[in-house]
């Protein structure tokens, strides 16, 4: 097992990729304290592992809201009495074209895929520094890489994930902490149920390896970077999106 006890929040893990990566983290012997906004989904997909046989909880969290992700990283030290790894992985989309994007919109994805990255990692920082060792993995994409139409404020906030990567690297390498990205491609889930058809077709197009990502590719990516194999990686981005961009 390649996280045998360790102890990881994994933020937005009622669905998606952070659902998924709650099960392989599990499985590796994780306990996963899954951390969402969405209380029914989360209690339910929470569930769902345990009845597997799975060491994991469900915390209710605002990451927009730094007296939410206070008080869940507090329950979660209570519960397990460390925390060794931190997924950033809870984002959100609100498209538009630049000429239709409202102030209300580009504001709000703001708030939870930067802002909301902040607060989490803020708020476990002590823990870690204490322990003196954490993993510390945020959640960029191909678009805050590359750009993407329709994404101003989406593609704005994943590249301030990498910058942020790079500064608490340098700023936490010291202290035992590792920090990391994975900037996914498109990947199976809600959020790109969402694309138009026929973009998600031109997507598909461009990448070498002909296919859209699953949930389980971008897992897979956080686990690498959660454990041991990766003791000497710091203040890197792995894309995991098939080549999309070369
Ligand atoms: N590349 C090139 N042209 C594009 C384009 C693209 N990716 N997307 C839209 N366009 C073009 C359209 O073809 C259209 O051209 P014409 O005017 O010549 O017909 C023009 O831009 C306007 O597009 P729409 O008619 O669709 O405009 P709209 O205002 O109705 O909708 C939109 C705009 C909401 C941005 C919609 O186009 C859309 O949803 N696009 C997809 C955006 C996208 O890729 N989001 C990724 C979500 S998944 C995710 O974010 C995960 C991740 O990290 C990758
Ligand atoms: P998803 O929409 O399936 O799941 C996102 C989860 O985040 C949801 O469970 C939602 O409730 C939770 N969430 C949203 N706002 C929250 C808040 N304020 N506080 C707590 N939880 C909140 O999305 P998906 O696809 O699983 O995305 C996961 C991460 O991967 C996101 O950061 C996303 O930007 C990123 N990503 C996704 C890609 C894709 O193609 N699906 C590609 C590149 C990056």
């Amino acid at each position: 097992m390649r996280l045998k006890d360790k102890v990881a929040i994994i933020t937005g893990a009622a669905n998606g990729i952070g659902l998924t990566a709650s099960e392989v983290f599990a499985r590796e012997g994780a306990k996963v304290a899954m951390a969402d906004f969405n209380i029914e989904q989360g209690e339910n997909s929470a569930q769902i592992l345990r009845e597997q046989g799975y060491e994991v909880t469900f915390f209710q969290v605002n990451v927009v809201d730094r007296t939410s992700v206070d008080l869940m990283v507090e329950k979660v030290q209570a519960l397990y009495g460390k925390i060794e790894i931190l997924i950033n992985n809870a984002g959100i989309t609100k498209d538009a074209m630049l000429s239709k994007l409202s102030v209300e919109d580009f504001q709000a994805v703001l708030d939870v895929n930067l802002t909301g990255v902040f607060h989490c990692t803020q708020a476990v920082l002590p823990v870690m520094i204490t322990n003196g060792k954490g993993k510390i993995i945020n959640t960029s994409s191909v678009s805050g890489v590359y750009g993407n139409v329709g994404q101003t404020n989406y593609a704005a906030t994943k590249a301030g994930v990498v910058g942020m990567t790079k500064t608490w690297a340098k700023e936490l390498g010291r202290k035992g902490i590792n920090v990391n990205a994975v900037a996914p491609g498109f990947i199976e889930t809600g959020m790109t149920a969402k694309v138009p058809e026929k973009i998600l077709d031109q997507m598909k197009q461009m990448v070498p390896l002909a296919r859209l990502g699953k949930p389980e590719d971008i897992a897979n990516a956080y686990l690498y970077l959660a454990s041991d194999e990766s003791n000497y990686v710091n203040g890197t981005v792995l894309h995991v999106d098939g080549g999309i961009m070369m």
